[in-house]
């Protein structure tokens, strides 16, 4: 499928965040572990939210839909192999917990999603293993094994990867005994998974210092559960209002999310202002550049530098941004720079500290010089964030864009074109 895109118009109005792609799809995993239904509310209807629900189904959930409503009941578990995955994200290695708590054993494929570097599980893998399960990697699956269940551990994440974070409690909630975990990543996401655990019965402690503490129990009950707003969303649609020189509300944003994005934007020259229903953006004054660096939670959001990257494109000076989550993110920048922008990339850490990266060849920092006008471009989407790029860069540009593989963008953001139409954006689906 494709979007033609026409640019020129102003963003305005009002537009409603779905819950968070990078929550839901955790709790549909979170309910195999009890075998009472649970009720997720603000529920989103995107691709990803599809690819767990048809592994939730191989394993034995039923599945009924309401308006943003998911109820989802796993009586038993029917099968703990699901390799016949039609469609695959990077979630099927996070059911390994719910599995082998209920069932002992569990295989999962290696996973896909996003082309942004290698994106190993080792830590994932690690994990599991230190609590006991016995793993096999082959060619194209992870296997598990822990007969007699899971035992508490203490674990020391070398990185607080979120991934790993979510795994560990999943599979330690169920497990005999305590299990710590240092060094733990604290996105609002896994927050909100760590209040959906504890509403079923689960024993989990938010310690200080990145530190959290689970004990293991029997038994868990079901839930209903409202997932928290999209905040990458809720990022988009503030650079859209910016970049357009438009204005939204954007409702459901929350401002204990978006802190740093809220600052950066500030400085840049954009505006908000927090309302009872959420937060309104727009453009305060003539857009200014500015040094960013990327980090876990509570720093600057990985996802939210690519549409940031397109108002640097509109801002006066030299910005640089300093990626140190993801090894490979700047591809989408081609796309930019055919548009017309002037985005250098560099295997240095410039601008901050030295990260992990450093003197590894690796892309992951970028001088953006602007302003630069852009103009309509041909293109296909590489990942889910780049795709939101073609989308901010063709509503500024001058011309019609065609944009293609958006199945990528409907992965994680709901029915895009009709709430970007209901914002006055000229945007078609071509099916
Ligand atoms: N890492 C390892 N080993 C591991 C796990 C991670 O080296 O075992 C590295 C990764 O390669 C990466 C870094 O740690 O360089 C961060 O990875 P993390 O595990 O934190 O990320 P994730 O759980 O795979 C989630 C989101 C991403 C988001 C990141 C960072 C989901 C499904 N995905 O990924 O979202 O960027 O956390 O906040 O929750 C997106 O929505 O577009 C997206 C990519």
């Amino acid at each position: 499928m494709k979007f033609t895109i026409n640019g020129g118009k102003k963003l305005q109005g009002e537009v409603q965040l779905t819950g968070a792609k990078n929550a839901a799809t955790k709790m549909m995993i979170a309910s195999l572990l009890t075998e009472e239904p649970c009720i997720l509310k603000n529920f989103p209807q995107i691709g990803d939210t599809e690819i767990v629900a048809e592994l939730c189904q191989l394993i034995g959930a039923q599945l009924e839909y309401g308006d943003h409503e998911l109820k989802i009941h796993t009586p038993v578990i029917k099968q703990t192999e699901v390799m016949s995955l039609s469609r695959r994200n990077r979630i099927p290695i996070l059911a390994i917990g719910p599995l082998l708590a209920r069932a002992g054993e569990a295989e999962v494929p290696i996973l896909g999603g996003d082309k942004i570097g290698p994106r190993p599980v080792n830590l994932h893998v690690n994990a599991l293993k230190a609590l006991g399960a016995e793993i096999t990697v082959t060619k194209d699956s992870y296997k598990a094994v822990a007969k007699d269940g899971l035992k508490g551990a203490s674990i020391d994440l070398q990185f607080p990867s979120v991934g790993a974070t979510e795994n560990i409690i999943l599979a330690a909630v169920l497990a005999k005994g305590e299990t710590t975990v240092n060094n733990a990543a604290i996105e609002p996401e896994v927050i909100d998974l760590i209040k959906m655990l504890q509403n079923m019965g689960a024993v989990i402690d938010l310690g200080a210092n990145r530190t959290i503490k689970i004990t293991g129990v029997e038994k868990l009950k079901g839930v209903t559960h409202s997932i928290i707003s999209d905040r990458n969303e809720a990022v988009s649609f503030a650079c859209l209002a910016v970049a357009t020189d438009g204005d939204i509300l954007v409702k459901d944003a929350r401002q204990n999310d978006l802190l740093t994005f809220l600052d950066a934007l500030k400085k840049i020259g954009g505006g908000y202002e927090i309302v009872d229903e959420g937060i309104r953006f727009y453009k305060e004054k003539e857009l200014s550049s500015i040094e960013i660096e990327t980090g876990s939670h509570p720093k600057f959001m990985t996802d939210w530098q690519q549409p940031f990257t397109v108002l640097l494109t509109q801002a006066q000076g030299n910005s640089i941004i300093h990626e140190t989550i993801y090894e490979d993110r700047f591809g989408y920048t081609n796309d930019l720079n055919q548009m017309g922008a002037d985005i250098k990339t560099s295997s240095e850490c410039l601008g901050g500290l030295d990260c992990r990266f450093n003197s590894k060849g690796f892309s992951h920092s970028i001088t953006v010089h602007g302003p630069t006008p852009l103009k309509a471009i041909n293109t296909q989407v590489r990942d889910l964030r780049s795709g939101m790029v073609n989308i901010i860069s063709a509503l500024i540009a001058e011309g019609t864009s065609l944009i293609s593989g958006i199945e990528e963008i409907d992965r994680g953001y709901e029915k895009i074109d009709e709430r970007l139409q209901g914002l006055g954006a000229e945007i078609n689906r071509l099916r």
